[in-house]
């Protein structure tokens, strides 16, 4: 897998004279930070050796090299998710590229169903914990001692100073932040009443599709990560209304400014 990584990440430094020190990947309907990019260079997944084929019809997403605020970043607009087929390792093997290529921070964004009974639709959680209950694990196999440990610690999944960091540009913008955990789950169904409530009693605030595979990676590899996830529905029992991706695109869509400039002011601090 090695010489696989290697291989990808070789071709994307010899694209571009930007050194990236920070790969962000964007969530659904969250990838209007892409404007904040001074874009250097955009490559479609297709172009990338080794990079997983996409299994949608249409456009599969693109790696944009770029600064924001002059710090160099990575960024991926449009992320692989599990629930489109992709085992855990292709669903990762970005964040294992980014890595390979000296990127030593992941900033990860997506879209969530809120669990916790003070959130609103619209609202901004960072990330503090999660909880893997994909059933899967990008880490099973042999392991290569060169990535990381066989028994990878996560007792700090989510950088406590970077969520500190993200509280005070928060507080100092007026964005008013939640901080929570999230509960990764395989999808592509949206979680029935029963689901949502077990996910609250096992200690969640938000619920979503990804993110958690790319985290375990990226500890695996030592990187340190900044999740942020927007509230776009709501599990809380007697809230639960029929939902629709659209309508998860159409809220994030509507929350993405003010977390766009909190990961723009951010990257500066990280
Ligand atoms: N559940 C799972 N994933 C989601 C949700 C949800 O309610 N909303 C946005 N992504």
């Amino acid at each position: 897998m090695l010489e696989t990584i290697q291989t990808t990440a070789d071709y994307l430094t010899s694209q571009s004279s930007i050194k990236p020190v920070i790969g962000i990947i964007l969530g659904t309907g969250l990838g209007g930070l892409v404007n904040e990019i001074k874009i250097e260079k955009s490559i479609s997944y297709e172009e990338i050796p080794n990079f997983p084929v996409s299994t949608v019809e249409g456009h599969s997403g693109r790696l944009i090299f770029g600064t924001i605020n002059e710090v160099p970043i990575l960024a991926m607009q449009g992320r692989f998710h599990y629930y489109e087929g992709y085992d855990m390792k292709e669903v990762t093997f970005p964040v294992r590229v980014m890595k390979q290529m000296g990127i030593n921070t992941l900033f990860v964004s997506n879209a969530s169903g809120g669990l916790n009974p003070d959130y609103v639709v619209g609202d901004i959680m960072v990330i503090n914990d999660h909880i893997n209950m994909f059933g899967d694990n990008p880490l099973i196999g042999k392991n290569n001692n060169k990535l990381g440990p066989r028994f990878p610690d996560m007792s700090e999944p989510y950088s406590k100073q970077l969520i500190a960091k993200a509280m005070e540009i928060g507080k100092k913008n007026n964005i008013d932040l939640k901080q929570g955990v999230y509960v990764g789950t395989t999808g592509p169904t949206f979680e029935t009443p029963a689901e949502y409530k077990m996910f609250r009693i096992l200690g969640a605030d938000a619920v979503g599709m990804s993110t958690v595979p790319e985290v375990i990676v990226a500890r695996h590899m030592n990187m340190q990560c900044f999740g942020i996830s927007i509230i776009t529905d709501s599990g809380v029992p007697g809230q639960i209304v029929e939902v629709s991706h659209e309508e998860v695109q159409e809220v994030a869509a509507a929350a993405e400014p003010n977390m766009t400039r909190v990961i723009k002011e951010l990257v500066s601090l990280a």
